[in-house]
């Protein structure tokens, strides 16, 4: 059984240089590669994101690439959780059958260059709003990573919604071929949103960030009725030392808010939030339908 396990750890394939993914693309004679994008610091939400890619039938490779154009804070990009050598480890046990963990340069000095792509509201709201320039440093990184890597099949955890938006944006003006998959967001039991930067919370942190998604199914009950009256649970997060950033009642795909008078006029909804507790950027999110009555 050990043997085993040695064996099939040992299978998992280290890319380093993008012209090596030359080698993996000629050995797919069949049309199935997946590419499932990570900064690291991987948790069970990435490895399920790897895990259903591999359970519909894909090969699949994981990248791993902090990418400094995607944070506007550079002390978040200081601080953003670096742990490849556990995380290679994760993935070797979770059978993933290749990471490539390129470098900057190989990334960004390259003859490909930056592109343009209208994400229309999505880069002024929420996270656009909270994040100037985010948006065009996760597109511009996401299309060299879908350039050199030629995926069949993209994975994207829906606990990053907005930018799932953006992906399906870019997808869609450049690389109509690909096809998106949306794994819904892996909770703690406690119900709090798995994320790289939990790492960064005390263990009563990671106790009071268990709030936020308590909040958000209390609000989906009353958006349901037609009803949104986020203050009270702005007050109420407070009292777990919770700084709202944003709590938003919004419309997908465009995540434009919504109100009682309008909130019918659109099938698929959200509720989404930003804050901070403990000097960390929190993010969570709620995906529902409208049942029309
Ligand atoms: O969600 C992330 O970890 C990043 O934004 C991504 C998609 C890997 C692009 O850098």
């Amino acid at each position: 059984m050990k043997n085993l396990y040695l064996q099939s750890i040992s299978l998992m394939k280290v890319v380093t240089h993008s012209e090596d993914l030359d080698s993996i693309q000629t050995m797919l004679h069949s049309n199935t590669l997946a590419l499932v994008p990570t900064m690291g610091a991987l948790h069970d939400g990435h490895l399920q994101l790897a895990q259903t890619a591999k359970e519909l039938g894909y090969y699949v490779l994981v990248s791993i690439f902090v990418n400094p154009r995607q944070f506007n804070n550079p002390s978040d990009l200081d601080k953003y959780p670096r742990t490849i050598d556990a995380d290679k480890k994760k993935l070797e046990a979770a059978g993933v059958d290749a990471v490539f963990i390129p470098q900057l340069e190989d990334v960004y000095s390259g003859e490909i260059s930056d592109i343009t792509l209208d994400l229309g509201e999505l880069d002024t709201v929420l996270e656009g709003h909270f994040r100037p320039g985010h948006f065009d440093g996760v597109v511009q990184v996401l299309y060299r990573f879908f350039q050199k890597v030629k995926p069949q099949a993209v994975f994207f955890g829906e606990k990053d919604l907005q930018q799932c938006m953006v992906v399906k944006k870019l997808l869609n003006q450049y690389f109509a071929n690909i096809q998106y998959f949306q794994v819904p967001t892996v909770r703690e039991s406690s119900g709090l949103a798995m994320s790289s930067r939990n790492q960064r919370l005390t263990d009563f942190g990671k106790q009071q960030a268990s709030e936020i998604y308590k909040v958000l199914l209390m609000l989906k009950q009353q958006c349901q009725l037609g009803v949104f009256q986020p203050d009270t649970m702005i007050n109420l997060l407070k009292q777990f030392t919770i700084e709202t950033e944003y709590l938003a009642w919004v419309s997908l795909p465009d995540m434009v808010p919504v109100n009682a008078n309008n909130y019918k006029e659109h099938n698929q909804q959200a509720l989404v939030f930003a804050g901070y507790l403990e000097g960390v950027r929190l993010i969570d999110n709620l995906v529902f339908e409208v049942v029309n009555s």
